[in-house]
């Protein structure tokens, strides 16, 4: 299968940052497939400056269509402005927004209504590994996160151990690959193209790491914050991918 490099922009991002989405354009990487998710604010601006190059992305959606939601969006709005995917149920969303592994489930099946790839985000915090509970953490949460009806076409999971994000801190990769197949287990279990589902891996990935971490089994992808704000590093990223 072809590894997914995914760029989450989080809350960053003016008009000016356009010329890296059209700088990773411009690079034609083949040996992946590529996907950037700007602030809501720039995705529409973003497809045209993509020009068909770079798919564009969301960070988050609502789980309705449209209703008295004051400064939500709903992932039919997102496929309006030209998304083809959004991230639901990201740590910071679960930390700061208080959603739960059920509102994160909704968030998915309302992303699947609207057409728009869903990646559901998964990952313990420290405490939770030092208490030798991540198995059991990530487990729950693709149980209850994951409605009956992910396909290998309208699903991709990350996982994004908490500790690992924006800290420069990365799991070992005998880490990596041990919750990778726990996670790949769970899928088959559950789904009949559990298989070949995507399972991205996030938390501090950057050009120094990307190859180490994108060879491990298991391993289909990475979803890069930080340096994904930069076509060169974003770009160098998508070179460690494998070959198809
Ligand atoms: P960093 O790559 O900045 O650690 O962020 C990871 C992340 O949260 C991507 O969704």
């Amino acid at each position: 299968m072809r590894q997914l490099i995914a760029g989450n922009w989080k809350m960053h991002g003016l008009s000016a940052q356009l010329a890296e989405i059209e700088a990773i354009g411009a690079a034609r990487p083949t040996n992946c497939d590529i996907l950037i998710c700007p602030p809501a604010t720039l995705i529409a601006r973003a497809v045209e400056r993509a020009k068909g190059l770079v798919p564009i992305g969301a960070q988050d959606c609502h789980a309705e269509a449209s209703g008295a939601f004051t400064g939500d969006v709903s992932a039919e709005m997102l496929v309006d402005a030209g998304a083809v995917a959004v991230i639901v149920g990201h740590s910071e969303r679960r930390q700061f927004h208080a959603e739960s592994d059920a509102a994160v489930a909704q968030k998915a099946r309302a992303a699947w209504r609207a057409g728009l790839l869903t990646i559901v985000c998964v990952g313990e915090t420290q405490a939770e590994r030092d208490d030798g509970r991540m198995l059991e953490v990530v487990a729950r949460q693709i149980a209850a996160s994951l409605p009956d009806g992910a396909t290998v076409q309208n699903t991709t999971i990350a996982y994004e151990p908490v500790w690992a994000i924006g800290t420069g801190r990365t799991p070992t990769a005998a880490q990596i690959a041990e919750m990778h197949g726990h996670i790949r287990k769970l899928l088959i279990d559950r789904f009949a193209t559990g298989r070949t589902m995507r399972i991205l891996y996030g938390g501090s990935v950057k050009p120094s790491n990307a190859n180490e971490i994108l060879g491990i089994a298991d391993v289909d992808g990475a979803l890069v914050g930080g340096a994904s704000l930069k076509a060169a590093d974003f770009l160098a990223i998508a070179a460690a991918a494998a070959p198809p």
